[in-house]
């Protein structure tokens, strides 16, 4: 007999079924009764299953209907330094954004000291949910010196247009070299909610320090992506 629990050999077929495209994104797959029924199994058995594939983000729980088949996940290449509507035409799908602020700050506290500016320094400060295909997959919060691009809020509708291209098309400006880092979190109420996801759901936080070609920061961004839409990849060089 196989020494492979149950729940994982159920999850297992399902997730074939889905690879093979039989179970197709936004299919309801089978419920609870229906897999003990299929596979002689106990419901606690089969809803082991469904959770195993929730968090492993092939399959969507929405409550009251069942389980549904989960868009697949967003291949982001971290090696190139490119911007958000970049990377989801890279990957095939249809970037927009939801302006939730855009307006000129005084810098403070971390801001001020990653932009390498002086306390209450103007800064742009723009909040957009980023779509894919309508769907929200990350919060994020951009901070740009006035200095760098004076007039910026003003010279863009960002709900449509893309801020790397503005920079570079109204300022003459590009980020040429950035540092970014990732941490492991959970979803709190707010960013939960607007990112459609359950509270304590798992997130990345992105941050990412941009340079112009001078050397100068251009951009400090503090950027909350969703857990299940990403799968970051990146290209390893061997060691030395
Ligand atoms: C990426 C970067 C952000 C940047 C954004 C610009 O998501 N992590 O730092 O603000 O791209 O995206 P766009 O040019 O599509 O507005």
């Amino acid at each position: 007999m196989s020494s492979v629990p149950h729940y994982r050999r159920i999850a297992d077929s399902l997730v074939d079924a889905i690879r093979s495209g039989s179970l197709e994104v936004g299919a309801r797959v089978p419920s609870e009764r229906e897999l003990s029924a299929e596979f002689g199994v106990s419901r606690m058995t089969a809803r082991g299953a469904l959770k195993t594939l929730v968090e492993q983000g092939f399959v969507n729980s929405v409550e009251a209907k069942g389980y549904f088949v989960a868009a697949s996940r967003i291949d982001q290449r971290l090696q190139t330094l490119t911007s958000f509507t970049e990377d989801m035409r890279r990957s095939g799908r249809r970037p927009s954004s939801i302006v939730l602020a855009a307006r000129k700050a005084e810098a403070a506290g971390e801001v001020a000291a990653r932009l390498a500016v002086a306390e209450g320094a103007s800064v742009y400060h723009l909040l957009r949910l980023r779509e894919a295909d309508a769907v929200p997959v990350a919060l994020e919060a951009a901070h740009i010196p006035e200095s760098m691009a004076p007039g910026l809020i003003e010279s863009a509708d960002f709900a449509s247009d893309s801020l790397y291209a503005t920079l570079k098309q109204r300022f003459g400006i590009l980020p040429v070299e950035a540092e970014q880092s990732f941490e492991a979190s959970a979803a709190g109420e707010s960013d939960a909610a607007i990112l459609r996801v359950p509270i304590g759901a798992p997130v990345l936080r992105l941050t990412r320090l941009s340079l112009d070609a001078a050397g100068r920061p251009l951009e400090f961004v503090q950027s909350v992506y969703r857990g299940d839409r990403f799968t970051m990849r990146v290209r390893l060089a061997p060691g030395s």
